[in-house]
């Protein structure tokens, strides 16, 4: 039974970028080699990214969410064998099973047997992550939650489709939610219509040991980019109406950052100032389930977010999902 005057709350963050950082620049020599042409200017001016980090031949999206999750767990200070509950939201997980986030928990060393599964909601994954891993939290469940997006999604990028390999990075960000009589998560909406399954997807699958349709990501672009604008806004919203709140009670927008005029065509709706948003898509590129937790703790270490700020976190993504959930930090 849900005890009312439970929250979860956000005892630390963590993140891990690859060590390579390739410039717009540095990938349009790169896609030149080999025929494909693009720019500096037109990925700057239709997207905001600058840059992206892409993760070694040797490192798997368990390596990232690693570095990830010992930082959060460092910056939470509590011992890893307290966590009970491990969720990984990714879209390209180690193996077809076990999940990333059963790998993680061998990797961290936690011996409890807590739960572990991974969650699949590509680019909205975290803000899935974060609604489950709450709603567990006040059912009583669980006690201590590690949620993290982590993706490599450079692995599944198709270098000769410019209309795709320009946007994405890999990278991994993490949080610990802990159960407290102190607010935390106030309130999370999630949402998906599979009738639009078709305009970002990966539409492959292992059959009898070979991969049948494609492994690589594929996207209509303008009708992703048409539905992201028109849904964020509504779930944002109900979000904050679920937590009695208005945008004005906003000290921070954390949105999914895949493309900056998106990001900027939904603060101007909730009428929040650009101040406000956290912004990392130019460094980071779009990480998918990643973004959101490595833009929170980028503004959690550099000092722009502190304890009692009101964030709002918002994503959409392939399946179409699209969620968003208003914390407490
Ligand atoms: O994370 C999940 C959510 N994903 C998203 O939110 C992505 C949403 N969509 C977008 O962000 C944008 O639609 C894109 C950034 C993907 C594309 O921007 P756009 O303003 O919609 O461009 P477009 O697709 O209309 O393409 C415009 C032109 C085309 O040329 P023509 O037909 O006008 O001659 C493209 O062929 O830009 C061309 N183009 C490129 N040119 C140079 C497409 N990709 C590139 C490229 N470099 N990399």
């Amino acid at each position: 039974m849900a005890q009312t005057n439970l929250y979860s709350r956000v005892l630390g963050t963590g993140s891990y970028l690859p060590d390579e950082r390739v410039t717009n620049q540095e990938l349009a020599d790169r896609l030149a080699k080999q025929g494909v042409e693009t720019s500096d200017e037109w990925i700057v001016a239709r997207t905001g990214i600058h840059a992206r980090h892409f993760a070694a031949a040797n490192q798997t999206t368990s390596d990232l969410a690693l570095v990830a999750s010992q930082r959060a767990i460092e910056a939470a200070g509590i011992d890893p064998q307290s966590i009970d509950l491990i969720i990984v939201a990714t879209s390209t997980p180690d193996f077809v099973f076990p999940s990333t986030a059963c790998l993680l928990q061998n990797k961290l060393g936690i011996k409890n047997n807590g739960a572990a599964f991974d969650v699949q909601a590509v680019c909205s994954g975290f803000a899935y992550g974060i609604a489950t891993a709450d709603s567990f939290i006040r059912s009583g469940m669980n006690r201590t939650a590690l949620v993290i997006g982590a993706e490599t999604f450079s692995r599944i990028l198709d270098f000769k489709d410019r209309t795709t390999c320009v946007l994405f990075g890999d990278g991994a960000g993490a949080v610990i939610l802990q159960a407290s009589e102190e607010p935390g998560v106030l309130s999370s909406a999630l949402h998906a219509d599979g009738s639009h399954s078709d305009i970002l997807c990966t539409p492959g699958n292992v059959n009898g040991g070979v991969i049948e349709g494609s492994a690589f990501l594929h996207m209509d672009g303008q009708a992703v980019f048409k539905l992201a604008v028109n849904v964020l806004e509504k779930v944002a919203l109900e979000a904050l109406d679920k937590a009695r709140l208005t945008p004005d009670d906003i000290d921070w927008l954390i949105p999914h950052q895949a493309n900056i005029r998106i990001m900027q065509s939904t603060a101007r709706k909730l009428h929040l100032p650009a101040e406000r948003m956290v912004v990392t898509v130019g460094e980071h590129g779009n990480t998918s389930a990643a973004s959101i937790p490595l833009a929170l703790d980028v503004a959690v270490r550099d000092g722009r977010i502190k304890r009692g700020d009101h964030l709002l976190i918002e994503g959409v993504g392939g399946g179409f999902t699209w969620g968003a959930s208003v914390i407490r930090y």
